[in-house]
């Protein structure tokens, strides 16, 4: 099998791809369609071969927080939760598909519950042979945040952020995108403070002081928001370029054409 590179990673962040503030189960179209027809036209224009792999949102974080699954899934109640969990998370992934699939991108879902085992929240298998012969063959693999059978809790949340420095750093991929609601990492919650700074770039002298001031989500999230974005990045992704954009047509355009936008770019 030949994968051709350089292979790109997408991030569709739960902030961008639904209304995460409100916690509705509500899915922003708009966003979606623009996403897939940014992807349509840059995978004509040009060579490179894509994973995609979304956020939750409400539909993940919601259940998640309302049947207290965050730390273990023992009792009824739990398994209840966990199972419905997964069904909402595979809901919404439907729905993008259904998307990439009417702009006719060769878009293929696997989902991380049928090959991630995890065990204290850590990936413990993941089986990646399905995900390189799509890639091979040019197919878009899209994977998603989810909830999945670990062997000490009974189940636990793989976040999309993890599932995707996982592969980022297995598959050696060139560069990682990750579409989120804000235009990259400021100095303080761009949310809350108006006068908050984009930081532009992020290398290893100032990624320690970085990691101090970031803080989590204004929506409810339970894996840490942009503060577990940036510490997955921190010690997975060493040597490949990072990007933490606004998720919009023309930005996403011009990043898998490799020009420059207004963003945090990563490097350590
Ligand atoms: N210093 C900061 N710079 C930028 N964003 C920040 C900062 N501190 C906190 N945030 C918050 O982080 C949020 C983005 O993280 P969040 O986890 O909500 O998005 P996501 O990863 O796209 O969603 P999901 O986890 O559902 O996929 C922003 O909406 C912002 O409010
Ligand atoms: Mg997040």
């Amino acid at each position: 099998m030949h994968i051709m590179h350089p292979i790109y990673i997408l991030k569709l962040g739960g902030s961008s791809i639904t209304e995460k503030h409100s916690n509705e189960f509500i899915v922003n179209q708009k966003v979606l369609a623009e996403t897939a027809r940014a992807i349509s036209h840059s995978m004509k224009k040009k060579n490179f071969c894509l994973i995609v792999v979304h956020g939750a949102g409400p539909f993940g974080h919601r259940l998640v927080k309302q049947y207290k699954i965050e730390d273990r899934v023992l009792t009824e109640e739990q398994v209840r939760g966990f199972v419905r969990t997964h069904k909402s998370v595979a809901d919404l992934n439907n729905i993008v598909l259904n998307s990439f699939i009417e702009h006719n991108i060769d878009a293929f879902s696997i989902q991380p519950s049928a090959c991630i085992i995890q065990k204290n929240k850590k990936i413990e298998k993941f089986d990646l042979e399905i995900i390189k012969e799509l890639l091979s063959k040019k197919i878009v693999p899209i994977l998603y945040g989810d909830m999945v059978v670990d062997v000490s809790l009974g189940a636990s949340v793989i976040s999309g952020d993890t599932i995707v420095t996982y592969l980022a750093k297995k598959l050696k991929a060139t560069k990682v995108f990750f579409g989120t609601n804000v235009d990259g990492i400021y100095n303080k919650d761009p949310n809350r403070y108006k006068d908050a700074k984009l930081i532009r770039n992020i290398t290893y002298h100032n990624i320690d002081d970085v990691l101090n001031y970031v803080s989590g989500s204004l929506a409810i999230d339970v894996t840490k928001g942009m503060k577990g974005k940036l510490s997955e990045i921190a010690n997975n992704l060493k040597g490949i370029e990072c990007y933490i954009f606004k998720l919009s047509e023309e930005n996403l355009k011009a990043l898998l054409e490799d020009k420059t936008i207004d963003c945090t770019k990563i490097f350590l």
